[in-house]
């Protein structure tokens, strides 16, 4: 197992838009939830995988990475999710960080999703020191006004703030999340958020295109703004792609740009359908054709982890191998290099490829099948036709 994923189902507060599993109020229960992941990282192997590691372990400072960190034993890649992980404080983040530290391969990269809020400069300085070397701070937006369409709490101003107390501790790999069809958003408001973005310098930006869940009260109650933007969608794709390769960054999956190197080594995971392991409330772990999914329920999550009883808290499932290899085509086509056409030939429909490869939706580049950017935007759609039935 190379890759962990860490759930952290805690936040602040909720934010009207956001269908993550987390929980509001909840933080009485952070010892004891660190406890539960503990208890499930000593049920789950990997412990004992690091036990085979040559030499001398765990070197994840907050340098530069690179694929040299691939090799064999350890753990390529830690991500701590959320939720909001950072509101764990310091004291538990570096519990539970310790215990992972010593089951990572040397460069490995070492991933905290974070609310900017949240990020003083003892807890960024906690952080460096306890390994982590990349942080994803969820900016989404730099506008009042659109933040308060979001339902998004904390000011605008602790994004700056967080990027310089992550600076001053010595991280060289920062990203923002920022996102775009915002309720009541133009095409200038998107303008003006990249280019704050920019202003930061991170290393990584994700910008993701809204999604509201249907039948949500944040769908009720902004029906008719969200259908507005809707229909300005693909305009401001495309200026999120030109704003930031014109500013030197690559995109490389769908939503993602990073300066080179900088890409989320554990996503591109996830995106070639590599094994991992996820431990948490609500999380996912993925092996082979085997699946499962850990409750959403932090408290059901401690009881079960105090009682050993993982399979009580845990759904499984097993996709047949069609399903795998649908899955595998969707994945791949959201990266910049694609899917190898003959590894998913069996799931495609031939008449359809062709007419996406003729419209401009799709490209066939040396064998791998790559969407163009006209594609990328409606990756979905395409995907749906290019599946055989
Ligand atoms: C798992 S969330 C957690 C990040 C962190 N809790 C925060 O909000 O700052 C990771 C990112 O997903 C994106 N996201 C969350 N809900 C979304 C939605 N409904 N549509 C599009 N992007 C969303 C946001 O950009 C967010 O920063
Ligand atoms: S802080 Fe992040 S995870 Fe929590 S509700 Fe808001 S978007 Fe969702």
């Amino acid at each position: 197992m190379n890759h962990l994923y860490i759930h952290i189902p805690f936040c602040a507060s909720r934010c009207g838009y956001c269908d993550f599993f987390s929980q509001a109020g909840c933080l009485s229960q952070g010892e004891a939830y660190v406890d539960a992941l503990l208890a499930e990282l000593a049920d789950s192997g990997i412990v004992g995988q690091a036990e085979h590691l040559p030499g001398e372990l765990a070197k994840c400072g907050t340098g530069s990475m690179d694929d040299s960190a691939a090799g064999p034993g350890g753990l390529a890649t830690v991500y701590l999710g959320g939720g909001t992980p950072t509101l764990l404080g310091s004291r538990l983040l570096e519990r539970l960080l310790s215990a992972l530290r010593p089951l990572c391969r040397e460069r490995a990269e070492i991933t905290v999703e974070a609310n900017p809020s949240t990020v003083t400069p003892e807890l960024a300085a906690g952080l460096a020191e306890s390994g982590v070397n990349r942080v994803s701070l969820g900016a989404q937006s730099f506008n009042r006004r659109l933040r308060k369409n979001l339902g998004r709490a904390g000011p605008m101003e602790a994004i700056g703030r967080a990027v310089k107390a992550l600076r001053a501790a010595g991280f060289e790999n920062v990203g923002l999340d920022l996102m775009f069809s915002i309720p009541e958003q133009t095409l200038a408001d998107l303008e003006q958020d990249l280019i704050q973005a920019l202003a930061l310098e991170p290393e990584h930006i994700s910008c993701y295109e809204l999604t509201v869940k249907d039948g949500s009260d944040y769908q009720r109650r902004w029906q008719r703004q969200l259908e507005e933007v809707a229909g300005n969608g693909h305009r401001f794709y495309e200026t999120v792609v030109d704003t930031l390769e014109g500013a030197g960054y690559r995109w490389y999956e769908t939503s993602n740009y990073a300066h080179p190197g900088k890409e989320c080594r554990h996503n591109l995971a996830y995106w070639q359908r590599a094994d991992f392991f996820g431990l948490g409330a609500g999380a996912w772990s993925s092996q082979g054709l085997n699946r499962w999914r850990n409750v959403e329920d932090a408290g059901a999550y401690i009881e079960g982890a105090a009682l050993g009883d993982w399979e009580g808290i845990r759904e499984h499932e097993r996709l047949s191998e069609r399903q795998q290899l649908t899955e595998l085509l969707m994945l791949g086509l959201r990266v910049k290099n694609g899917i190898d056409r003959q590894t998913v030939a069996e799931a495609l429909d031939g008449e359809q490829e062709n007419i996406l490869l003729r419209n401009g939706f799709l490209l066939n580049e040396g064998g791998r099948i790559l969407l163009t950017r006209r594609g990328r935007f409606m990756a979905n759609e395409v995907c749906a036709r290019l599946i055989k039935d």
